[in-house]
């Protein structure tokens, strides 16, 4: 089975080649992400595209792919809103994806973005280097007895909630499906969005991509948070009405920032642009306040993590080839 893969990056590479070891599947590999524009890199003899999160799989795409005799799209991520499950139903082009490989992964990285805009790790670390040790302007607050509020409580979510409450926080959450283990061992209690909005010292937002969920974090609901709120997001960029956002950090409301994902990442991340001008204005706008900490989409960035997307993508691909079914994993989407 030949499998193309978009968007490659070397560790792509390195651990992929690493898993195939055990599957023994041709593997081709491009930089470019998938688009309209690079579809037609896929050889009439490829029978899987691999891609991850911000490749555009939309109907077009897959219409093309549909004419290649592609059986199946394999992405490498959890996230799939940026696939055309529809199109790709309507193909019977089968796809899957990989639905928890570390969710501690991600909710470490939301931990770190925390703490770092909290006591201002960014900062201090910049300011010793120029020996400069004072401590003016790094105050911080204790985060025990805070309360957090986490939209989200699947797989990443809840172990999230979970660490928030060993802190000893009072972690309030919203999810359509409340996870009830959560809510009877006492680590979570279930509100309304409005609660969560209005009684939260810092916010995390673990919630999927859904037409829903697109700018949950909007001026309304910004309107409503406590002023200084510090606000997390590890999840999708478009979560997050960025204009809203900038506005909310000018006039205070919004006291800290840390996201790992930005509504219009696709153009900026992966890449290293060091050498160039950011054409992206808000970005830059964002990179230059104080109180914001942007990563590249790096929250799921562990060895850990990166063997299992490998394994699980791969072992995906197997199991639907050989017994046409994935068992174990809510991995067909
Ligand atoms: P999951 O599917 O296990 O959990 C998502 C939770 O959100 C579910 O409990 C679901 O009921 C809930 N939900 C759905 N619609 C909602 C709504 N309208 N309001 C509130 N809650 C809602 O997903 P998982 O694995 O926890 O991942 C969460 C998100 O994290 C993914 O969708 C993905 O976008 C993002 N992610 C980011 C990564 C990164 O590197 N930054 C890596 C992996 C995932």
């Amino acid at each position: 089975m030949k499998i193309a893969f978009f968007s490659t990056q070397p560790y792509d590479v390195t651990f992929f080649n690493k898993e195939n070891k055990q599957f023994g599947f041709e593997l081709e590999y491009f930089e470019t992400g998938l688009e309209e524009q690079t579809v037609g890199l896929v050889t009439e003899d490829t029978d899987v595209v691999c891609v991850f999160v911000n490749d555009k799989v939309d109907a077009e795409v897959i219409e093309r792919l549909a004419e290649k005799k592609i059986k199946y799209i394999a992405l490498r991520c959890a996230g799939f809103n940026n696939v055309d499950l529809d199109a790709a139903h309507k193909h019977n082009i089968r796809v899957c994806r990989v639905p928890a490989y570390s969710p501690e992964a991600v909710a470490e990285h939301t931990l770190a973005m925390l703490f770092t805009l909290n006591r201002k790790i960014h900062k201090a670390y910049n300011r010793v280097r120029e020996q400069n040790f004072s401590l003016n302007g790094l105050l911080g607050t204790n985060i025990y007895k805070k309360t957090v509020g986490i939209i989200g409580t699947g797989n990443i979510g809840s172990v999230f909630c979970r660490m928030m409450k060993a802190l000893g926080t009072e972690v309030l959450a919203y999810d359509v499906y409340p996870n009830k283990a959560l809510e009877a061992d006492g680590t979570v209690r279930y509100v309304e969005l409005d609660e969560l909005f209005t009684k939260s010292d810092i916010i995390s937002l673990h919630c999927p991509l859904t037409p829903e969920t697109l700018h949950i974090i909007n001026e309304e609901n910004i309107q409503k948070m406590k002023d200084g709120v510090m606000l997390i997001n590890t999840s999708r960029g478009k979560l997050i009405d960025t204009h809203a956002i900038i506005q909310g950090l000018r006039n205070k409301k919004i006291g800290a920032l840390g996201i790992d994902v930005y509504e219009q990442e696709e153009k900026v991340f992966f890449r290293d642009l060091s050498g160039t001008i950011l054409e992206d204005e808000r970005l830059q706008l964002l990179t230059s306040f104080p109180n914001v900490l942007v990563t590249a989409h790096q929250a799921f960035f562990t060895d850990e993590a990166l063997t299992q997307i490998a394994f699980v993508t791969l072992d995906n691909l197997k199991q639907l080839s050989t017994t046409n079914e994935i068992v174990g994993r809510v991995a067909e989407l």
